[in-house]
């Protein structure tokens, strides 16, 4: 005779049930774009002789070398007959449509028609200002159309012209995302290790403090932290769009200092140009061949960690509300930071212009190392 299966008894749950699951939340896009300085690449890549078609902000840009060796940028949309001044001829100080002729300066007004002899008023597109800094081109945006103050300027970095230190090494990505989601990485703590191989961050912390915003990290990095794995990096954002990162780390057993360059252009709400520049400070205790073996290969392995970030922001959706836990970076005070270059000008809180420090507790000391870092 067959064994009966015994059953228990059901008994009521006294367990409470599971607490709702987080919704990620979304506003739509910003509907317009960061009031700031934007880095379209280096200064003398727009010096051959050709005009230069950037997409950004929605729009279409020319940037040409006048005879006289100022850069200019103008709207590339022709008010004739809509053609790209960017597939034109420059001639003199002007820029020269390919589909008519009509020849725009600087300021953006037609000065010349070749077959006409009055020119329509509003014959005139809008001009953009232009920095050149760092041997990098910046453009300014500001939807108010306000011009660029000292206040928010491009820092001038003392390693640039320097026979110690290598000239930019710069990359270019097109991200399918919206720019915010590359400013998060400043404030992104956890990410160093799933992401980097940082699985030992010793100190973090981020500095707030008018338009700058900086992240200082100690940690260990097997990449680029040579022999000792040790990694000091302070990175600061210079406005919404501009980063330049100190590093020290190592290589050949010898200490690296090297200057990394992070930069977005929004060309629309959806997509955005990614910069990445690196530039390397020569170890004075190798020859000129060491030397240039030792800035390739650091570069080389600086852009394959960045090339690990790429992967995630090409990959990412926007979250208003990030489900943020013990362990985590300040994100959101970061995008309070990063909120007033949306905002009108008259309209900024003034306490962003306040310093705060917020450091993570991660059961260690600052280090006294960082202190010129606290002083800035
Ligand atoms: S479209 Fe540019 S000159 Fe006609
Ligand atoms: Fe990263």
């Amino acid at each position: 005779m067959a064994t009966p299966i015994r059953t228990s008894p059901a008994t009521p749950s006294t367990a409470m049930p599971p607490p709702p699951m987080h919704d990620i939340e979304a506003a739509p896009l910003p509907d317009r774009y960061a009031r700031g300085w934007h880095c379209l690449g280096l200064a003398d890549s727009f010096r051959d002789g050709e005009p230069h078609g950037v997409s950004a902000f929605g729009t279409r840009i020319v940037v040409f070398e006048g005879e006289d060796g100022t850069l200019r940028a103008i709207n590339a949309w022709c008010p004739h007959m809509g053609a790209d001044l960017s597939i034109g001829r420059i001639e003199g100080n002007r820029v020269v449509c390919r589909f008519h002729g009509w020849g725009f300066d600087g300021d953006g007004a037609c000065k010349n028609i070749p077959y006409s002899k009055t020119i329509p008023p509003k014959a005139r597109v809008r001009s953009w200002p232009l920095l050149e800094r760092n041997r990098l081109l910046f453009v300014w945006h500001d939807a108010e159309g306000g011009a660029p103050t000292d206040d928010v300027a491009i820092p001038e970095l003392e390693s640039i012209g320097s026979p110690e230190w290598s000239d930019w090494s710069l990359s270019q990505w097109v991200i399918d995302n919206n720019c915010r989601e590359l400013v998060d990485n400043l404030a992104d703590l956890a990410h160093f290790g799933p992401v980097h191989g940082s699985s030992n961050v010793k100190y973090f912390a981020n500095i707030f403090e008018g338009y700058r915003a900086t992240q200082v990290m100690v940690g260990i990095n097997e990449r680029l932290g040579g022999t000792r794995n040790h990694l000091t990096t302070i990175a600061t954002y210079y406005g919404p769009a501009c980063l330049f990162c100190r590093m020290t780390g190592e290589a050949e057993g010898l200490p690296v200092e090297s200057i990394l360059l992070v930069t977005n252009l929004p060309i629309d709400q959806q997509h955005f140009q990614l910069g990445f520049g690196v530039m390397v400070k020569r170890i004075p205790a190798l020859n000129d061949e060491q030397n240039a073996a030792m800035v390739k290969q650091y570069t080389d392995l600086t852009i394959q960690a960045f090339t690990e970030d790429v992967a995630i922001w090409h990959n990412k959706i926007r979250i208003d509300n990030p489900l943020l836990c013990a362990g985590d970076g300040p994100i959101n005070q970061l995008r309070d930071w990063y909120a007033q270059f949306y905002a009108d000008a008259a309209e900024v809180p003034p306490q962003l212009s306040e310093r705060r420090v917020v450091e993570i507790d991660l059961g260690l000391d600052r280090h006294p190392e960082l202190r010129h870092a606290f002083a800035v």
